[in-house]
């Protein structure tokens, strides 16, 4: 191909560029009001009302409350941090993909991004936004993340309390006082370690622009306001963001594909103490926990959202451990807990759902306590009062309204701890009881129906208000089942060997033979 045909090429390729350019440009046109309008009102309307305050039919059932638009104030915006205007941008992100941890849902399977435009120039005039914001948000020059600025970020993260005094010391948002949001309402500060429930993404570009904006209408501050004693330079907000991203979990994270707690199978000596090493070793199992709306006295507002779950077994005992962020110590009676709790301060509280009988099928009792014809059993842990200590009591249910807690809860035995918003217990019983009318009796290698149910008692969760999950399994693993795959393994190994010598040999003979 000669010069010409490259350059006729060049123009051919760069006139379909410009017209695909300005078809595009021309359909993204600024924002239309009245089509946002339409829009508003057929996805939007029902939570953030008609007047765009907020107060949509479905709002008083949610926390965080849908946003009141009236107010012109938006949590989540890269503009500078004492600008008011968020850029169209950060609005057409949130509504795109949502923001997790709240009910506001993405929409960019449903709408068009011409829609979403023209619902942001819409929702702009409900607090008469106009203009283009003046300042943004400096980024300076990114640090790349690396061990030395992870490090740097935690000194900065701890340092004069500076983000421990509401994430905690290992960022898990566990409550160290009661923070409201400028409406009064009660507000938690993230847990870091859930990179899933952040808002607005947990990348370490997202993480700075919250660090140097903070998160306004709530008491996450600004590290960039000149006029914080705690202010950061752009350097040190990189360390921090680099810092608050690796704190992410990589243990204990939901697996959607994982329905079944493997029980591991020891020879002897249980470890009855959450602190125990042998835990390291049993497989987790994470699952989502979701509040109970089904049973009367529905709650909405469950603080506890995910449960791991670990257990061993020996010959005679099976012990359970459970393994979840709460960010409250819940003790009736201790002043610490009541300065920080709800009004209705009650037990933390964790309940192991069994059927009566190990099913045949894959039938399984109600997931919710069951009913009459098909009772569960709940082994329930309670986390004491200021004047009585943690107790485990065994519940016969036949219902969400019909539950008997035990007198007599035979050898259920707990032990427990609490440390930086995680609590950790630990549940023995035996495999076998002696009244298994009433009792399930464990079998080694069958599947049993398992669900978790868990209260946190700062957060008004007592009775019927509490979180759940649906049923899982759990499977007591044969030990014998792990002897023939290592046999297997070893006896493959052997008969490589064997053939590696054969042919070694083979070629020798075959030399000696030449
Ligand atoms: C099911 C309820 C629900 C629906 C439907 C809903 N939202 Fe929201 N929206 C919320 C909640 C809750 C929040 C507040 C989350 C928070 O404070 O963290 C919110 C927040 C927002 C924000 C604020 C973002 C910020 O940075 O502060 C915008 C913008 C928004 N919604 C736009 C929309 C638009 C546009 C629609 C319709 C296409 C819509 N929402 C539909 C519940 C909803
Ligand atoms: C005075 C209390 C307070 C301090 C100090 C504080 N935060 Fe927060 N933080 C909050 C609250 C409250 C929220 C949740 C706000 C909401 O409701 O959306 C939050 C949310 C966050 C989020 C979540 C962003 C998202 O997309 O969801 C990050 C990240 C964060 N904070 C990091 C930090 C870092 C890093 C520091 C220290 C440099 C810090 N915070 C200091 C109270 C605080």
């Amino acid at each position: 191909m000669n010069y010409s045909a490259i350059r006729n090429l060049a123009i051919c390729v760069w006139s379909v560029l410009a017209f695909v350019l300005t078809t595009v440009a021309a359909n993204s046109e600024p924002g239309n009001v009245e089509q946002g309008e339409a829009v508003y009102i057929k996805r939007c309307l029902q939570c953030h009302g008609d007047e765009g305050d907020g107060l949509g039919p479905a709002a008083e059932f949610l926390n965080p409350p849908p946003r009141d638009f009236t107010l012109g104030l938006f949590k989540f915006k890269t503009t500078a941090f004492d600008e008011d205007l968020p850029n169209d941008e950060d609005l057409l992100r949130m509504i795109r993909d949502g923001m997790p941890g709240t009910a506001m849902p993405g929409w960019s399977d449903m709408l068009s991004e011409q829609d979403m435009i023209d619902v942001v120039a819409y929702i702009k005039t409900f607090a008469e936004l106009e203009g283009e914001p003046e300042s943004q948000l400096d980024y300076g020059t990114q640090v790349k993340t690396s061990d030395e600025s992870i490090a740097a970020g935690k000194i900065l993260f701890e340092e004069g309390d500076r983000c421990t005094e509401c994430h905690g010391v290992e960022g898990k948002g566990n409550a160290i006082k009661k923070l409201k949001n400028d409406n009064g309402e009660r507000t938690w500060p993230r847990n870091l370690t859930k990179p899933w429930t952040f808002r607005a993404g947990n990348d370490p570009k997202k993480i700075f622009a919250r660090v140097s904006t903070g998160i306004p209408t709530t008491q996450m501050p600004s590290f960039s306001d000149p006029k914080s004693s705690k202010k950061l330079s752009i350097e040190e907000r990189w360390h921090v963001a680099n810092y608050v991203a690796s704190l992410a979990k990589v243990e204990n994270v939901v697996n959607p594909e994982n329905f079944v707690i493997q029980a591991d199978r020891l020879e002897s000596g249980l470890p009855t103490s959450p602190d125990d090493k042998a835990w390291k070793d049993a497989p987790s199992s994470t699952f989502i926990m979701v509040p109970q709306i089904v049973g009367k006295q529905r709650f909405f507002l469950t603080a506890n959202d995910t449960i791991s779950a670990r257990a061993l077994y020996d010959d005679k005992k099976i012990a359970i451990y459970l393994e979840w962020d709460d960010r409250t110590k819940s003790i009736p009676g201790d002043a610490k807990a009541a300065s920080i709790a709800d009004e209705n301060l009650s037990e933390d509280a964790v309940a192991i759902q069994f059927p009566l009988t190990i099913p045949e099928g894959m039938e399984k009792p109600y997931f919710l306590m069951g009913d009459s014809t098909n009772p569960v059993s709940l082994w329930r842990w309670s986390s004491g009062t200021s004047e009585q200590p943690e107790t485990g009591t065994i519940i016969d249910a036949k219902g969400i309204g019909d539950q008997q807690p035990r007198d007599d809860s035979g050898d259920l035995s707990i032990a427990s701890s609490y440390l930086n918003g995680t609590w950790r217990v630990v549940m023995t019983r035996l495999l076998t009881t002696e009244t298994p009318e009433n009792d399930l009796q464990f079998e080694e290698g069958r599947f049993v129906p398992v669900a978790f149910f868990a209260w946190d008692g700062s957060n008004s969760e007592a009775g019927t208000a509490h979180a759940m999950t649906t049923w899982y399994w759990l499977q007591l693993k044969p030990a014998a089942d792990s002897k023939p795959l290592i046999y297997a393994i070893i006896a493959a190994l052997l008969v490589g060997a064997m053939l590696f010598w054969w042919a070694r040999g083979a070629q020798s003979r075959n030399k000696v033979n030449a």
